[in-house]
């Protein structure tokens, strides 16, 4: 009797730890495909962010200067993001450990920690083009989905972000009068300039039109 309850104990307890770990499995996969299509919504959304940005930073300078260019950067690059989180329930932003605006370009800790990951393996070889993070992060009892992709700096960035010699005086007089405490010159084509940085409760669902994609 003694034996044959132990045995059933036995493998009532296999039973269950075998419909547990297919649960959990399964939870895993689950979670991992929705990450998958937040990963790939986050890619879509930060190459529509640059593209956008680019595509009139170079029409801008080539047009009109570097001086109307500023408003570009100033006045479009939080434009195109603030309708880019409205449209997707995120916060897409620009960060960098060199803010021209302090109130904006500031990373958080997580941002920070990925910022120093790009550089350290740009040290080590790899090309910021093909760089990309992604992490699930628990901030205060909620999770949040977290991409940030590398922007490194190229010739047309520097005529705002370069050396003094670089960048025009009319450009310097008037990022004086706007940025008081402006850190992002001095830089050099291939340095790591900052980051586009989305971040999404996980509560909150995807927007249906990556879905389908
Ligand atoms: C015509 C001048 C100009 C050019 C060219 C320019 N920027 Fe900027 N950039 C600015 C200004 C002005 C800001 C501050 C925007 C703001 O107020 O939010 C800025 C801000 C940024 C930020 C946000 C973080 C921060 O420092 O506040 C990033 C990232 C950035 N620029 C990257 C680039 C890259 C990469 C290029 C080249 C592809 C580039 N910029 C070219 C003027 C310029």
């Amino acid at each position: 009797m003694f034996f044959s309850n132990s045995y059933l104990t036995r493998k009532m307890v296999f039973i269950w730890l075998l419909l547990l770990s297919t649960t959990v499995l399964s939870n895993e996969l689950l979670q991992h495909s929705s990450d998958s299509q937040r990963q790939k919504a986050a890619q879509q959304v930060t190459q529509q962010f640059l593209k956008r940005l680019g595509g009139h930073l170079r029409n801008e300078m080539k047009n009109h200067g570097p001086v109307a260019a500023i408003k570009v950067c100033k006045e479009l690059a939080p434009a195109i993001a603030s309708e880019l989180s409205l449209e997707n329930g995120w916060r897409v932003t620009r960060v960098t450990s060199k803010p021209r605006n302090a109130l904006t370009g500031f990373p958080d800790s997580w941002e920070q920690k990925t910022l120093a990951e790009f550089q350290a393996l740009a040290d080590s070889g790899e090309k910021y083009s093909t760089m990309a993070k992604t992490e699930v992060v628990e901030e205060s009892g909620r999770s949040y989905f977290r991409f940030m992709k590398p922007l490194a700096i190229k010739p047309v960035c520097l005529s705002c972000h370069g050396s003094d010699e670089q960048i025009p005086a009319e450009v310097r007089a008037e990022l004086e009068k706007n940025y008081p405490f402006d850190q992002a010159t001095d830089y050099k084509p291939g340095e790591l300039r900052g980051a586009v940085s989305i971040k999404q409760p996980m509560d909150i669902p995807l927007n249906k039109k990556f879905l389908n994609d």
